[in-house]
């Protein structure tokens, strides 16, 4: 049995009624059981500036604070005009900041986008994907998750209804689960597991 390990979630959409938000407590629900998960908000972070790293505003320290003790991240949203959302890109910005302090550096991620359209947030995914890699986070490169027309899987009651996503969603976590450990323990450790004696 691995490690305990634990995961910021970062969900890009602020709605109540978040299809993102939705997907990612799914997956939270389809995790192996060492995984656990601290939903951050980034709702009322500030805009990034700056001129106010001199006293940061509390939801920036806050937020920094929460997301630091994090073994691993993942990243569950929309797309919004072909990109991430702005509340999303705000928060990675002020995660990375000040210079040197970054929360997000050497952490695990993956990123799973479900959209009403018919190309499932593609190119947010992958303008996540693009900030990731200069803030150092090494994120899953499959499976992909982009999860186009989200609002036909779930029923009048709100549950998802539609097996075939359960069981895309499985897979993600599963993979994700084994990109964690293989990300904070090193190719070394892995290879030795498999390799007793
Ligand atoms: C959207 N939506 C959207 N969908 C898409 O597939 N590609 C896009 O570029 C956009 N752009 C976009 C911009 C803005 C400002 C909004 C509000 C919406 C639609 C989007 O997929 C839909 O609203 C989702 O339901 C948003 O995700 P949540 O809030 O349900 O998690």
């Amino acid at each position: 049995m691995p490690q305990n390990r634990r995961i910021a979630v970062i969900v890009g959409s602020l709605r109540k009624e978040s299809y993102n938000l939705k997907v990612a407590r799914i997956l939270a629900e389809l995790a192996p059981r060492h995984l656990s998960f601290d939903f951050i908000e980034i709702g009322g972070l500030p805009l990034y500036d700056e001129d106010l790293e001199t006293d940061p505003p509390a939801a920036w320290r806050a937020f920094r604070d929460a997301v630091r003790p994090a073994e691993a991240l993942l990243f569950v949203t929309p797309e919004y005009n072909r990109s991430m959302p702005g509340a999303l890109k705000n928060a990675l910005d002020v995660g990375s900041r000040p210079y040197g302090k970054s929360v997000w550096e050497k952490k695990p991620g993956a990123v799973a986008s479900a959209s009403q359209g018919a190309i499932g947030g593609f190119g947010s995914n992958h303008h996540l994907r693009q900030s990731c890699v200069f803030l150092d986070v090494p994120m899953m490169p499959q499976p992909e998750a982009y999860l186009s027309l989200i609002q036909k899987a779930f029923g009048p009651d709100g549950a998802l209804a539609d097996d075939s996503l359960r069981q895309l969603l499985q897979r993600f976590i599963d993979a994700y689960a084994d990109w964690v450990e293989k990300i904070l323990r090193g190719p070394g450790e892995i290879a030795s597991d498999q390799h007793p004696g």
